[in-house]
């Protein structure tokens, strides 16, 4: 019996400009999603079974396509337990990919550790599959904890290059503070679909636009900076100057002003993160209590995270 767990992520700088070919910044966050999995004794040929049921492509579309396609020994029973809300922009389904392909390689006899860049891969080709299009970001960032720095082109600390259906992207290491962020989840789901068309067309229309696009991508590298420093007063000024930049492209949403507003007075940054219209925020802060309060206040759902989590990793028996 193997037990893994993967981290959630949040995108620190970037969303959106990176579709446009600007840098963007995900970390790793200390909620993660755990799994038990063990050969089943006796089971019935390729019948696996995830939280005592059937396993099937409906329910359990994730499992399903990377078992069929990466895993060739006998029928499995898989046990799960996530502390990452799903359909939240906090990269579940990615950290569910991911320790599973680490218990797969595990249980036949591989380490994760020696096959990160596999597992990396397999889960990022696993959510494509499953989603129709997907960059490699959350399962980058699921794999190698710490910070991933995503660009369209290679710079320092590059671990991979990944292209799929016409695009291409240079997945970094980044390694990051150990700092305090809190999430905040609106309860709104917002439809990264949706977003991304939107901004799409403003892009298209508007030379402002576009320039705020490019400034984002600044504002990106002077975090990478700042966080290689640990210069945590530099980095919330970043992320709310990032945020006034997203909210300038339409992507903000009252439910998320109302929490930002509420974190600001204890925090040191705060923005939205993801794709908006709803879904999360983050606040860097020294205080996480009290912004931890102020988000439950305002109406939101609180997290408390640390930046920096490791990846994907095989947990004690
Ligand atoms: O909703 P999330 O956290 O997975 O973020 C989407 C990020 C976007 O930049 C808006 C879209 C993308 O594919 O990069």
């Amino acid at each position: 019996m193997v037990r893994t767990s993967a981290p959630g992520k949040v995108i620190l700088f970037g969303e959106h400009a990176v579709v446009y070919g600007e840098p963007a910044v995900a970390l790793a966050v200390s909620l993660r999603f755990r799994m038990r999995v063990a050969p089943r004794e006796g089971g019935r040929a390729r019948v696996h079974r995830v939280d005592g049921h059937r396993m099937d492509a409906s329910c359990h579309a994730y499992f399903k396509y990377a078992v069929d396609k990466y895993w060739t020994g006998g029928p499995l029973e898989i046990r799960t337990d996530s502390e990452i809300p799903s359909a939240s922009g906090m990269g579940s389904s990615a950290a569910l990919t991911t320790s599973l392909m680490g218990a797969l390689i595990e249980l036949g006899g591989g380490a994760i550790d020696a096959e990160r860049e596999r597992i990396a891969r397999q889960s990022f080709d696993t959510e494509y599959g499953v989603q129709g299009r997907a960059s490699p970001t959350d399962t980058s960032t699921a794999t190698f904890g710490q910070g991933i720095l995503l660009a369209k082109r290679a710079m320092d600390g590059l671990i991979m290059h990944v292209e799929r259906g016409g695009a291409e992207w240079y997945v970094h290491r980044l390694k990051v503070p150990d700092l305090s962020i809190v999430i905040g989840y609106t309860g709104v789901k917002g439809s990264t679909g949706e977003m991304v068309a939107r901004v799409r067309r403003l892009y298209d229309e508007n030379p402002l636009a576009r320039g705020v696009v490019s400034e984002i991508g600044e504002v990106t590298m002077e975090g990478v900076a700042a966080l290689e420093r640990g210069d945590a007063a530099r980095l919330g000024e970043l992320m709310d100057r990032n945020h006034e930049l997203l909210d300038a492209i339409g992507v903000n949403h009252p439910s998320l002003q109302r929490l930002v507003d509420a974190a600001r007075p204890h925090s040191l940054g705060a923005k939205l993160t993801g794709a908006g219209g709803g879904g999360c925020m983050i606040a860097l802060t020294e205080e996480p209590e009290r912004v931890f309060k102020a988000i439950a206040e305002a109406g939101g759902q609180p997290f408390m995270a640390r930046m920096g989590a490791p990846g994907v990793r095989r947990d004690g028996d």
